[in-house]
């Protein structure tokens, strides 16, 4: 496949920093760059001559390490391909310069701007976890079709690739843990298309209150949860997207009641970005939070990701392509003497596809740096 590229630069100044999330990451994942159609998924990964990605034989992992061999095993309980096992040490979440990690960051300052810093975060759990964990802690009942072979990947009878980062809600508030945020690769068998991949990110977020929090209110502990969770993600929502169409709908989690799902409007169509809930006072109490009420959600990190950044399909988180996950860089800042800040960036502009011509670039910078002045509010040179 031939790849053709060109490099930009430009520098602007800036007075201030701009408030809102969106704007800063346009300019960092402008969406022409984005857009860009591609034909396979594995396109820019390294490949064997044999035409099969490399497997690592052993991974350390939340502290853990973990051998090839303890993952994937030829056993009829097991089925976990090496395709998977492949994907366990990448840790996207991990990478500030990926949209994933970039994402994840910006839900971590909402979070710390918020609620002074009292959220404790947790994104190096190891994804390999008990079936008791991943299902029996969450209250998931015995013949639920997510516990079956068809849906999930298991390493033994017992062990499994968690589905949800909400396999460690329990844990944590064993822990004593009241506030949360728990980042991690989760796993779930599905067939591969520009929205689905078997391997995604999510970002868990828990609360616990105490009854002196509620009892002021006049409210009952689980209506004040439910209207300080939909306060709090619409609160994250703007802050991540500014305008943008959302909507609640009622739905069913086996650990939380009342549930929800919050919807936002993308390529012409509702698009599901999260689940929450009030959490089922049973894993509270079986956890040692007697008296309490929490909420939860468990939200999709590439889902809110392709809608922010306009990423047309999900497999291209999967790129190792540095022009895709490290597109635009900045290369020069300096402040004067007057307090004006100088940035210079440089911006890969690329086609999977074909190569691009002069004008064509021309035409992209053109519009980056029109978008740039008029979203940033700054000076271009
Ligand atoms: N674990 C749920 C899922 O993966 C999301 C969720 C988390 C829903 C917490 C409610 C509360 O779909």
């Amino acid at each position: 496949m031939t790849m053709a590229m060109s490099i930009a630069q430009f520098t602007f100044f800036s007075r201030a920093t701009s408030s809102s999330f969106l704007n800063r990451t346009n300019a960092r994942f402008n969406r022409f760059t984005f857009s860009t159609p591609f034909s396979t998924a594995d396109a820019t990964c390294t490949r064997k001559k044999n035409g099969r990605l490399p497997v690592l034989s052993a991974l350390e992992l939340g502290g853990v390490k973990i051998a090839r061999d303890d993952v994937v095993r030829d056993d009829p309980t097991n089925n976990v391909p090496d395709s998977i096992f492949s994907k366990l040490g990448m840790q996207l979440h991990k990478r500030n310069q990926h949209p994933i990690g970039i994402l994840k960051n910006a839900i971590y300052e909402y979070f710390d701007a918020n609620y002074s810093n009292k959220f404790d975060k947790f994104d190096d759990l190891c994804p390999l976890v008990s079936v008791k964990q991943n299902f029996d802690d969450v209250l998931v009942p015995a013949d639920h079709i997510s516990r079956s072979y068809n849906d999930t990947y298991y390493v033994d009878s017992q062990t499994v690739l968690r589905c949800h980062t909400s396999a460690h809600q329990a844990e944590l508030l064993r822990d004593g843990h009241t506030h949360f945020l728990v980042t991690g690769d989760v796993y779930r068998r599905d067939s591969i298309d520009s929205t689905h991949y078997p391997v995604f990110h999510q970002m868990e977020g828990f609360r616990v209150f105490s009854p002196e929090e509620w009892e002021a209110s006049g409210l009952d502990g689980t209506s004040y949860a439910a209207g300080d969770l939909k306060k709090c993600l619409e609160g994250l929502a703007r802050h991540l997207f500014g305008a943008v169409e959302m909507r609640w709908i009622d739905a069913y989690f086996p650990f939380t009641n009342p549930s929800f799902e919050l919807e936002i409007y993308f390529q012409e169509k509702w698009m599901e970005v999260l689940g929450c809930g009030v959490t089922e006072q049973e894993i509270l109490r079986n956890n040692g939070q007697l008296d309490s009420v929490a909420w939860a959600f468990g939200l999709g990190l590439e889902r809110l990701a392709m809608v922010l950044f306009d990423i047309p399909d999900i497999r291209l988180f999967w790129s190792n392509d540095e022009r895709f996950t490290s597109q635009v860089q900045l290369i020069d800042n300096f402040t004067n003497k007057k307090g004006m800040t100088s940035h210079c960036y440089r911006i890969a502009y690329r086609s999977m596809e074909c190569s691009l011509t002069d004008e064509e670039i021309n035409e992209l910078q053109r519009k980056v740096r029109e978008q740039v002045e008029t979203k940033l509010n700054v000076e271009l040179r």
